[in-house]
């Protein structure tokens, strides 16, 4: 009797400091089983361990700091983020400006908009390539608006037909991009750069290059690339 007794307090005793021990909040992280698992080795921009000495006891970092240590020592306050510098302008790896006309803005952007990339053999062939992709489905491989999809909701424009020959190359980007009337976006999809080689393609393949923009081609340098919001 006496045993199970001091058993049963004993049991009630464990489980209260292990229930205090647990208890968790601010800077108390609580016992954590296989910490190593929790503490991202990667800096990460909510949290931020700035005791150098936390986690030692685990630790098997290079740098002898902590396990649990994970600030950055470069950036003042040891900030894992910080804001960009004020009037910082966001660019692809590429250098472009992002695209900021508006869906209805197609007439700005086709007067406005030059292709920037250099008209090769090599960007017509991967241009062709891209447009089987994307376009086929509707526009057919001839660009005539007869794919099996084009077939079954109507309606799609013939890029060799009419006055579609004569769409400026801008113009062709921002319906790509932004899509016009039953075509869809294709912006999310297609990134900057394959779609001015689709445009590419259309315009020489398609259109027997009426209207192109060759006759600015821009080398990629910055200087032209800021004029090209391309995104
Ligand atoms: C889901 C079907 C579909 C796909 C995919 C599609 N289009 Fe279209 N496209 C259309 C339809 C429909 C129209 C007619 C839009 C309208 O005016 O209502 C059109 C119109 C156009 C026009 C003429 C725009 C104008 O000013 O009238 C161009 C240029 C064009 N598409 C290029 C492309 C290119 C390049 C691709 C591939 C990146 C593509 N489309 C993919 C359905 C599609």
């Amino acid at each position: 009797m006496k045993i199970a007794k001091t058993l049963g307090l004993l049991g009630i005793a464990v489980a209260g400091i292990s229930l205090v021990a647990c208890k968790a909040g601010g800077d108390n992280q609580g016992l954590e089983y296989a910490p190593q698992m929790y503490h991202s080795v990667a800096y990460e921009p909510l949290t931020q361990i700035k005791d150098e000495t936390r986690g030692e006891w685990l630790s098997t970092r290079e740098d002898g700091k902590g396990e649990f240590f994970n600030s950055n020592i470069y950036n003042p306050h040891g900030m894992n983020m910080r804001e960009p510098v004020e009037g910082t302008v966001p660019r692809n790896k590429e250098g472009y400006l992002p695209y900021r006309y508006k869906a209805f803005e197609i007439d700005i952007a086709s007067a406005n908009v030059k292709n920037p990339i250099k008209l090769d053999d090599e960007v017509l062939v991967e241009g062709q390539r891209l447009f089987g992709l994307y376009c086929t489905p509707c526009h057919g491989q001839g660009g005539e608006g007869d794919g099996p999809v084009g077939n079954i909701i109507g309606g799609v424009a013939n890029l060799k037909g009419g006055a579609y020959v004569g769409l400026s190359e801008g113009h062709i980007f921002h319906v790509i991009t932004k899509g016009k009337g039953r075509m869809g976006a294709h912006g999310s999809q297609i990134t900057p750069e394959n779609r001015w080689k689709i445009v590419h393609y259309v315009k020489q393949k398609l259109q027997g290059g009426q209207n192109a923009d060759n006759a600015v081609v821009a080398e990629a340098g910055q200087e032209s690339l800021v004029e090209t919001p391309a995104n």
